[in-house]
């Protein structure tokens, strides 16, 4: 995809952090924005600050948990649009706890959000975006997470290596069928959002009432240091852009953090146990 003027997005999660990056990108490249989010007084701020801009944008509350709610952002989508271009599968939570102490109700809620929430987006848009038989691209959001393994966010790691596999099986299939649609799946390290504050849009059915253990706490301080400390936004849009017009499907925006992606790597081809985990160097 290379021209992006009056051409559509669809940018779930796109009421704050990347995926409100995102748009703000969007709207400098001149595209017509469809902002869906969960959280409603955070979405109208961003879409009135969008159209405050100039941008045309339709804004729609959406959990993407829901495949009815996806369904029905994809037909608001059409009615409005009429067309689908870029598709951006970004909403997403953090979790955390031991893999054998995270409740069901963590699993189901981050799992809900971060996996079949891209299941829900490719299932209700990518059959409108062949139809539509223009050049386009999707970008689903997974992680660093996705390529490693840190222990204690087993929720957040098994969500991010499925959106990574999922992404890559899309890659093989578009490709089989000589598609005019490119795929691409972000894998940030850290980035300077509310992400570290997931909790403020767990839906009521899904509350875990376990409070966190003293190890669990602890490491949650230091990624929220990190998460501070983290890229802009803005530079992550920025490299999302540059990979769209190349057509680069990994989309990897810290270079230092691919050592760790090699260890895993290197640990499976030489028939070793996984590299010991080695937490990044603290921020002041
Ligand atoms: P954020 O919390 O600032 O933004 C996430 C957005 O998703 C929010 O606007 C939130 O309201 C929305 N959201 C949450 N649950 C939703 C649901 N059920 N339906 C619709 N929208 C929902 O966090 P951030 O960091 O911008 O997260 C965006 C994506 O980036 C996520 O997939 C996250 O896993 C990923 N990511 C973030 C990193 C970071 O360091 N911030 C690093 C790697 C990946």
């Amino acid at each position: 995809m290379q021209e992006f003027q009056g051409k559509v997005a669809v940018i779930t999660g796109g009421a704050s952090g990347i995926g409100l990056g995102l748009a703000r990108r969007c709207a400098t490249e001149g595209m017509r924005i469809v902002l869906a989010d969960i959280e409603a007084a955070a979405l109208t701020r961003a879409a009135d600050e969008l159209r405050a801009g100039g941008a045309q944008v339709l804004a729609v509350p959406t959990d993407v948990a829901q495949a009815a709610a996806v369904d029905e952002l994809a037909r608001q989508t059409m009615d409005h649009f009429g067309a689908v271009h870029l598709l951006c599968n970004n909403a997403g939570v953090g979790g955390g706890g031991t893999v054998w102490e995270s409740s069901l109700a963590d699993w189901q809620w981050v799992l809900g959000v971060n996996l079949w929430g891209v299941i829900h987006g490719l299932r209700a848009f990518v059959p409108l975006m062949l139809n539509g038989d223009s050049a386009g691209h999707i970008v689903n959001t997974a992680s660093i997470a996705g390529l490693t393994v840190t222990p204690g966010i087993g929720t957040y790691t098994v969500s991010k290596h499925a959106v990574v596999a999922l992404s890559e099986t899309l890659y093989q299939e578009l490709a089989q069928r000589k598609a005019k649609i490119k795929v691409s799946v972000l894998c940030p390290g850290f980035v300077n959002t509310r992400i570290m504050d997931s909790e403020r849009n767990r839906p009521a059915a899904l509350r875990s009432d376990q409070p966190a253990s003293p190890r669990l706490a602890t490491m949650q301080d230091r990624m929220r240091q990190e998460v501070e400390a983290g890229q802009s936004t803005e530079r992550v849009a920025a490299t999302v852009f540059a990979a769209i017009r190349a057509e680069q499907f990994y989309i990897l925006t810290h270079p230092e953090m691919k050592a760790s992606v090699q260890a895993r790597m290197d640990s499976i081809l030489t028939d070793s146990d996984p590299p010991r985990f080695v937490p990044p160097p603290q921020h002041a």
